[in-house]
């Protein structure tokens, strides 16, 4: 039976559920009281059972040696500490279990379209890694190996009312590092930069990016 650790408000987590049945065992790790009770909420509505929340920080994982088969980890790892979250995936995986890291990488967070037409959302935006930086991070932790790499291109078609709603709801982070008049003055012209790229602001090409990293514990 797989047992796994995974963070966040439940999208992916429900995924995995849904998938996997009674042979998953999800312990839901977050730092954050309030994370923890929305995905329990959110599960719960959805019916599903099989999981675990547990409020604790990804540099210190509330399980024992070798207790867990995979750890994954979803738009979040530029949150953590990542040499001391490597370190404890490590010492919390079984040899040969493997970690799932779902990410942006620097490149991709520039050339998606927040980072195109949002002003400095690529500048402001320090804490994502670089693929090298990922690739060191995970070389610098004995017992770990990164042995897998996919990205992935996501191309929709938005409305401006979607974009505004997300960026004033922080969609990312990475809203919340603009004061408010900086916010305010931003989203003026990202409106503007949105409608000289194109005539249709109910039907706007929008590109989003991701990269998935495997790590395998091998001893
Ligand atoms: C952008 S959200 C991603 C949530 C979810 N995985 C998803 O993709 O929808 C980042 C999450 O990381 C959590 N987080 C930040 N720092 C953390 C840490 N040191 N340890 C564990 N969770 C952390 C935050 O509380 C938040 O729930």
């Amino acid at each position: 039976m797989p047992r796994t650790s995974a963070a966040g408000a439940g999208r992916y987590d429900l995924l995995l559920l849904r998938e996997l049945g009674s042979r998953l065992r999800l312990r839901c790790v977050d730092v954050t009281v309030e994370m923890l009770a929305e995905l329990d909420e959110y599960l719960q509505s959805e019916g599903v059972t099989g999981y675990s929340t547990h409020l604790a920080s990804a540099d210190g994982l509330p399980f024992s040696d070798h207790a867990l088969d995979y750890v994954f980890t979803f738009n979040a790892c530029h949150h953590f500490d990542l040499p001391a979250f490597l370190a404890e995936s490590r010492r919390t995986l079984r040899i040969g279990g493997r970690m799932f890291i779902y990410t942006r990488t620097r490149a991709q967070n520039e050339r998606g379209s927040w980072g195109r037409y949002f002003p400095e959302f690529a500048e402001r935006e320090t804490r994502l890694y670089t693929l090298g930086q990922m690739a060191a991070a995970v070389a610098g932790t004995p017992g770990l190996e990164l042995t897998g790499i996919e990205e992935f291109q996501y191309d929709r078609v938005v409305d401006m009312d979607r974009l505004v709603f997300q960026a004033e709801n922080h969609h990312y982070s990475t809203f919340k590092l603009y004061d408010p008049d900086e916010f305010e003055s931003a989203m003026e012209h990202f409106i503007n930069n949105v409608k000289s790229a194109c005539d249709d602001t109910e039907r706007i090409p929008w590109r989003d990016e991701n990269i998935m990293y495997v790590v395998d514990r091998t001893e």
